[in-house]
């Protein structure tokens, strides 16, 4: 099936196989590997990606469900090399461990932060309890969204 869409900015047009999933789309056919596939069945987040601007586990997608849409993946936050707030605040308050959860922590946090869903701690850990973390780094990455969203 063909497929346009933009990823990072950029405009993508192509044939893919109607079963091929989103996170296969960018990591294998254009080698954005930042996101990462943890448990291929919708429960880590490790594949987060944003889709016009919301958070999605690229592993429950068809790659032509984006067709025609905006992703963002962890490759495109930082515009020129400059972190955005978010990352910044993972950086500033130690909120990355592994780089297996990383990515798709921090695009459920920009998120969050965006649509003004991190007022708190608890709305944070309930923003984020779709991704999974399994060395329980938990408290420095609630701090960081928090910090990125002012209310900490
Ligand atoms: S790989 Fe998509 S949620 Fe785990
Ligand atoms: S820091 Fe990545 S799984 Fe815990």
């Amino acid at each position: 099936m063909e497929l346009t869409v933009t990823v990072n900015g950029r405009a993508h047009r192509g044939d893919v196989e109607p079963r091929l999933l989103l996170v296969q789309f960018l990591r294998d056919e254009l080698g954005l590997t930042g996101t990462k596939i943890g448990c291929d069945t919708s429960s880590c987040g490790a594949c987060t990606v944003l889709l016009d601007g919301e958070s999605v586990k690229s592993c429950t997608l068809l790659a032509v469900q984006a067709d025609g849409h905006d992703l963002t993946t962890i490759e495109g936050l930082a515009a020129g090399g400059v972190m955005t707030p978010v990352q910044a605040a993972f950086h500033e308050d130690h909120g990355l461990q592994c780089g297996f959860c990383t990515a798709g922590m921090v695009i459920a946090a920009t998120s969050l932060v965006a649509e003004g869903l991190a007022g708190d701690e608890d709305a944070v850990r309930r923003g984020l309890e779709g991704n999974l973390c399994r060395c329980t780094g938990y408290h420095n990455i609630v701090r960081a969204v928090l910090d990125a969203a002012g209310t900490s």
